[in-house]
């Protein structure tokens, strides 16, 4: 499949005098897909039942006639205020049992009978008009579900769906109050019509009440996405159906979502995500413009992971945003280098967001390809440049297969709400590890595919589990049958399904591969570290510490106070802490060398990629690099002396 540029449009908030010189201007840049519409409702519906389709046929003809691909979305993610005002209960309910308001957007309870109604209703009549025009080549279902933390509502209607959806997971009230243990504290229920939303306790409400609730706000997600997805594929056969997700975002489970749909794709704001992810304030001035080198290609791997087809980038920063705590506009050069980022990832398109600036609204300080003035501006440029140079790699390449990495790192969205809920360490942050045990691969050159627990294993050499606590029962089977080396984080086999410990203790079903038990557990505070060290490195623990014993196991690395930091029996290691980047790395190096695999530390700020017999070489840094083991590489783009925020493209020597 070729790579392509697409940009997200929005006809409504231009005159339409605009249009047409929009759409050539986009043609000519190298543009081929367009996105529109996903915002749209009070536009093609202003009152109930008045349907205004004309301007939006318009707006499709003018792009079709400039040869552009048309991505049409579905308006769910911005109900209009007269279907606000005609149901009481479309509007969701948040923790402190306050009715979200309208006026901003994602104003909507996935519960809401009424409301799934109407997007039945909408969705149906968008299908119907344009399911077959042959301009529309894919459709986007709604708008980055949950975002503004909208995924979890406390509703009537969601409490209501939510007794029906424990009933379905236990069968008997019985079966519930053994598994939450809800003889504590006396808890116990008599029916399920007893439970309530977890909310308005006196001190903190059962943990597996509340994991049980976010396990069901995340169906109901799975639930809204399918119906529109079930619609669509009935009106609009053989389009591509798409949701464009977010960058690290946790709150629902991703992968059921995404396996009913043919492309996943997310929205990629790597100077946003810095500012506003859990990086410490040296880490954000350090990659103030560029973002960190490895959390785009964290997204672009975990989207991959999941997507039937190439994932997409639906939104690429273009430019300053407007939605962090300080917006810094990128280097010269970063919106290329995150362009090709993500084609080395196995991107299938990388679409802008927005063609251009709108000067009104909550977003009129966010960039676009131009500027309010119509003029180009920097991330246009740049991406005209990456439109020229897709010419020249698939002239060279032809189309680029998928990559393929030899390591596996498990991703597990219902770690991160079952830490949350309860943590015992008030920092244990699970994207944040997984991040982390992602980065440290990566600073060693290695290609990562992000997998879910349940992912078939075969072909990898090195699998690495960022801390998992509940392990379904055949996880050990299937990693013994890969042959891998594994390395499990901390805590990992902690919990049992309904959240209690398991009663061999941890790590429970992992006991099968790693003989050992977790007899205590204790979490640090942020300045208390404990020294490790394994064959002469030096490293430090933070935030947790598992304690361990065990008879069949291998001592590797012990702490300062002489418990087992790293321990292994077979191919299996365990880390008991959370260790210090450079350790991480280390430890990681051991283990994929043990696999077979080539680790090398890379520079700072260099990172590579492996995609269709290519390699993509990225520079983050504020220096020149030199690539590593470039001698007689064929360069497609760019040559062996890589300058700040370049970007080289060749065919590894013998390749
Ligand atoms: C998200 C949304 C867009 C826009 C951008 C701004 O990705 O999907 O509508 O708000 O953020 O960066």
């Amino acid at each position: 499949m070729s790579i392509r540029l697409g940009v997200c449009y929005y006809p409504e908030h231009w005159p339409e005098a605009m249009w047409e010189s929009d759409a050539q201007r986009m043609q000519a840049l190298g543009i081929k897909q367009v996105r529109i519409g996903e915002f749209a409702w009070s536009r093609i519906e202003p009152s109930p039942g008045d349907l205004r389709w004309e301007w939006l046929d318009r707006a499709i003809e003018v792009l079709a006639r400039h040869g552009l691909d048309v991505v049409m979305c579905t308006p769910t993610a911005t109900p209009p205020k007269w279907l606000i005002d005609r149901y009481d209960d479309v509007l969701a309910v948040d923790a402190n049992g306050r009715k979200r308001a309208f006026g901003s957007r994602r104003h909507y309870d996935f519960s809401s009978d009424s409301y799934f109604e109407e997007s039945q209703r909408i969705v149906r009549l968008l299908g119907q008009r344009y399911g077959n025009h042959p301009a529309i080549t894919a459709w986007q279902l709604d708008n980055e579900y949950g975002c503004h933390q909208t995924v979890v509502s406390y509703s009537a209607s969601a409490q209501r769906r939510f007794r029906a959806w424990l009933r379905a997971r236990y069968g008997t009230i019985d079966a519930l109050n053994t598994a939450w243990g809800t003889v504590f504290w006396s808890m116990e229920y008599r029916s399920f019509d007893e439970i309530d939303a977890p909310i308005g306790t006196v001190t903190e409400a059962h943990p597996s009440h509340r994991l049980d609730y976010r396990r069901f706000a995340s169906d109901e997600v799975v639930r809204y996405n399918r119906m529109q997805v079930e619609i669509l594929r009935a009106h609009a056969p053989g389009r591509v159906m798409v949701h464009n997700f977010m960058q690290m975002f946790v709150e629902f489970d991703h992968y059921p979502v995404a396996a009913d749909l043919d492309v996943a794709s997310w929205d990629s704001y790597p100077l946003g995500a810095l500012e506003e992810m859990w990086f410490s304030p040296d880490t954000k001035a350090r990659w103030l413009r560029t973002g960190h080198p490895d959390f785009a290609s964290f997204n672009h791997d975990l989207y991959r992971g999941m997507s039937a087809q190439p994932f997409w980038v639906m939104e690429q920063q273009p430019g300053p945003v407007n939605w962090a705590h300080w917006n810094p506009h990128p280097l010269p050069g970063m919106v290329r280098l995150w362009s090709w980022e993500a084609f080395a990832h196995g991107a299938g398109c990388v679409s802008y967001f927005r063609w251009r600036q709108v000067p009104f609204a909550q977003e009129q300080m966010h960039a676009g390809l131009n500027r309010p003035d119509n003029r180009l501006d920097v991330g246009g440029v740049e991406a005209e440049r990456v439109a020229q140079e897709i010419v020249t790699v698939e002239q060279a390449a032809g189309a680029l297969a998928q990559p393929r990495g030899k390591v596996a790192l498990l991703f597990d969205y219902a770690a991160k709400w079952l830490f949350e809920i309860h943590h015992q360490g008030a920092d244990f942050h699970y994207p944040r590890f997984a991040f982390e045990y992602y980065s440290a691969l990566r600073s060693l050159g290695l290609d990562v595919d992000i997998v879910p627990v349940d992912a078939p294993l075969d072909g990898y050499a090195m699998i690495v589990v960022p801390p998992l606590p509940i392990v379904p029962d055949d996880l050990p089977g299937r990693l013994q049958r890969s042959g891998a080396q594994v390395v499990f984080g901390p805590r990992s086999g902690s919990k049992t399904e309904s959240l209690q410990i398991p009663t061999t203790l941890p790590p429970g079903p992992l006991q099968a591969i790693l003989p050992m038990r977790v007899w205590r557990v204790e979490s640090l505070r942020p300045n208390v570290t404990e020294a490790v060290q394994l064959d002469g490195q030096h490293g430090r623990a933070a935030h947790w510490r598992d304690l361990i014993e065990g008879e069949g196991i291998d001592i590797l690395a012990a702490f300062g106070d002489g418990h087992p930091a790293i321990v292994r029996h077979q191919r299996v290691h365990y880390l008991a802490s959370i260790f210090d980047a450079d350790f991480t790395a280390g430890v990681f190096a051991q283990i994929a060398r043990a696999a077979g695999l080539a680790p090398q530390h890379l520079p700072e700020g260099l990172r590579l990629q492996r995609r269709g017999g290519l390699v993509f070489a990225l520079n983050y840094a504020d220096a020149p690099l030199t690539l590593p083991d470039a001698d007689g590489a064929d360069f497609i783009v760019g040559g062996p002396e890589l300058a700040p925020q370049g970007v080289a493209i060749y065919r590894a020597r013998g390749a």
